[in-house]
């Protein structure tokens, strides 16, 4: 089973097409994120999506009311996004909204020190929520595998764990994937290496050897 997403943090088009391409074989799924929507257009997630045939995650960690969440979601989900990811501290009504027009991924906690400060302390109540709602999956931090097993066993086990925070903020794929990981979510590792192919072959197979 593939469990490799690549964060496909690039500006340009032709980057972005290029790594997809060389390491599509490895991944179950590309993620994009702003930059690349800022740089290349919204267009850009049908194309890698026709060029790779793989999932696309659009990460916008939406955070507004619902009336708003709506109106982007709608457009990105039409764009051809097959997963958005929606903070869940804007509450129920905010994360539904994005629920009632397709699949969503919900942000429980972040990978950056930050994260401490005023998500970690919520984390509690987020996962209650994903468990009411039942996303298809929720965000944990791969920089703090101790977290996510708290998180694993507190969430339904039908819903998703994808870790983000994997080599460049320092994360390690076999601890995470020991924790309770489903998807491991990787960016720079993958996209500034010499050859994305490669880095994405090595960590496919670490996952594979751990899971
Ligand atoms: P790197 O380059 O660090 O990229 O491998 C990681 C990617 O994941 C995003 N990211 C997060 N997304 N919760 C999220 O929802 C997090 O804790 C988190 N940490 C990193 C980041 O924006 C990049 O696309």
């Amino acid at each position: 089973m593939k469990r490799l997403v690549l964060a496909l943090d690039v500006y340009e088009k032709e980057t972005a097409l290029k790594v997809a391409g060389e390491t599509a074989r490895y991944l179950w799924a590309i993620k994009v994120n702003w930059p690349l929507i800022l740089g290349s257009g919204l267009g850009v997630i049908g194309e890698l999506k026709r060029e790779t045939g793989l999932p696309i995650i659009a990460d916008l960690k939406l955070a507004d009311i619902p009336n708003t969440n709506r109106l982007i979601a709608s457009r990105v989900f039409r764009a051809g996004a097959d997963y958005i990811i929606t903070h869940g501290f804007v509450g129920r009504d905010s994360v539904r909204a994005v629920m009632e027009l397709g699949e969503v991924i919900m942000v429980t906690e972040m990978s950056h020190p930050g994260a401490r400060e005023f998500l970690q302390p919520s984390t509690d109540g987020l996962i209650e929520m994903a468990n009411e709602l039942e996303p298809f999956g929720i965000v944990a931090p791969a920089t703090r595998p101790e977290r996510v097993s708290y998180i694993r066993r507190k969430l339904d086990k039908s819903i998703k764990i994808l870790t983000p925070g994997v080599g460049a903020q320092g994360g390690s794929v076999h601890k995470v994937l020991r924790a309770g990981a489903d998807y491991i979510i990787v960016g720079r590792s993958i996209y500034t290496s010499e050859s994305p192919r490669e880095s994405a072959r090595r960590i496919y197979e670490e996952i594979g050897g751990s899971g």
